[in-house]
Order: structure tokens, then sequence, then C-alpha cells
């Protein structure tokens, strides 16, 4: 695991984009994998802006997205496919169809979380994938206590979690969804390349127990001190309980 400390997260977008960039021009048909949430918004910004600026393209590319709610209507604003297309694919060359969520609206949701690997592994498996970090330490939505082997599946949300993303709906945390699909730690663990991206001192323990804890289902994002390439970017305040 490779930590880079940087001032700033204009720094850190700069960086991570360099890593997408780097890798969809040696190999335009590269899978990607995306989250949500705020860490990689400006991440986001900068590719729109080399996309724009004719420096990348995604056109061949596809991308899977980490995690999904369930139960959110389809053109719900926090429906994560929505918010992948609001936040990057509208904004660049993907092909239509080329960026896939779980179904969190499907009639059969173990189904619909086979189908998901299936797909993943269809496609070749990802090459480069963009984590967050949550403050109890989770990765996509493996909430503390989620099998360190775990595939894509259901999972209830942590009262933790559904507090930090009320911000997303009105400050409302009745409206946050209890359940979500998520890859599990199994699936991310795959990825050739993961970057996960932490700024903020409210990360500052979670980041902490990932990079120098012990590892463990509790701090779920511990299990990438095993992943052959993984690269944590942080901001002085995320890296401020770091010895
Ligand atoms: C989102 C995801 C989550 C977030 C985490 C941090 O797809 O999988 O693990 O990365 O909750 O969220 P932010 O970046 O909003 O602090």
């Amino acid at each position: 695991m490779e930590v880079i400390i940087r001032p700033d997260a204009e720094d850190i977008a700069r960086i991570v984009a360099d890593a997408f960039t780097g890798l969809l021009t040696r190999k335009p048909d590269a899978v990607l994998g995306l989250a949500t949430g705020s860490s990689p918004l400006k991440v986001y910004d900068e590719l729109a802006r080399r996309h724009d600026a004719g420096e990348v393209s995604f056109a061949r590319a596809r991308a899977f997205a980490l995690d999904e709610y369930v139960g959110l209507t389809p053109d719900h604003p926090q429906r994560y496919a929505n918010v992948l297309q609001t936040e990057i694919a509208g904004r660049v060359d993907f092909a239509p169809g080329a960026v896939q969520a779980p179904d969190g609206l499907a009639d059969d949701l173990p189904a619909a979380c086979a189908q998901y690997e299936a797909a993943i592994a269809s496609a070749g498996g990802v090459d480069l994938q963009i984590l967050g970090i949550g403050t109890d330490g989770h990765i996509a939505f493996n909430e503390p206590g989620s099998s360190l082997a775990s595939r894509t599946r259901l999972k209830t949300l942590t009262a933790q979690t559904r507090i930090d993303n009320a911000r997303f709906f009105d400050d409302n945390v009745d409206a946050v969804p209890r359940h979500c699909l998520t890859q599990g730690l199994g699936t991310i663990m795959e990825a050739r390349h993961v970057v996960l991206v932490a700024t903020g001192s409210a990360k500052a323990e979670a980041v902490h127990r990932m990079v120098e804890g012990a590892v463990s289902a509790m701090w779920p994002g511990s299990i990438l001190q095993f992943h052959r390439h993984a690269t944590v970017l942080v901001d002085e305040a995320a890296a401020s309980r770091l010895q």
C-alpha cells in the first residue's frame, strides 16, 4: 500500500486523474470502477475538463459502480446510477450503456448481485477502481463486520452511514435508504489497481485504521493492506492520525 499525502484536494484529484488518463491512453477499452459520494468529485471534474480539452476519451471504456441504494425510484437524483450519470458519465464520451450499477430495484436482489458479479467478470475485471472511505471505515458499502472475502450482496447500512449520507437527502436521515447492494471486499480486491481518496479530519481515524491498524472486518478498508497495488491519497487532515 502506497500512501501519498498532499496539501489539498486539487493536487490529489490531479494525481488520480493522471492514473485514469494514463490507463485510458495505454488501454482505451479499460474497465473502470467508479465511486459516488464527495471524495471522487474533484477527480470527476478534472476528468471532465481533460475530456473537454481533448486529452482523454472514454468512448471504448466501460465502468462499474461500487454500490447502489435499494428502492430509490428510477428518477431519484440520489440513485447512484443517476449520480454517476450527472457527476461523470454524462460529462464525457462513454458509449450508451457502458456505465453499469447494481440493480437496486430488482425483484430478486440476490440474483441481481450475481448478475453484477458476472458482468464485471465478463468485462475482464476492473483495471482501476476509485474508492472513498466512510468515517466508520467502510469501503463501498461494506460496513464494519463485513466478510473480508465478500462478494456483491445486499447489505444494511449502519446508522452512522445513514447519518453521514443524510446531507445528500436534504439532511433528512429518514429519507436515506436502509439497504444497499454493494460490491464485496473480495470483489474490490480483484481490481488490478485501487486508488482511495480521503480528505478532511473526519476521515483521520478511518485512514489510521486502514493503513496502520490490524487487518480486521471491523475496519473494512484495512483489507487493502493485502492489495497488490493500492494507492491511498490523503490530505494533511485525513493523514493527521498516521504515525
Ligand atoms: C460510494 C461509496 C462509499 C463512499 C464513502 C465515503 O460509492 O462506496 O464507500 O466512498 O461513504 O463517502 P464520501 O466520499 O461522501 O465521504
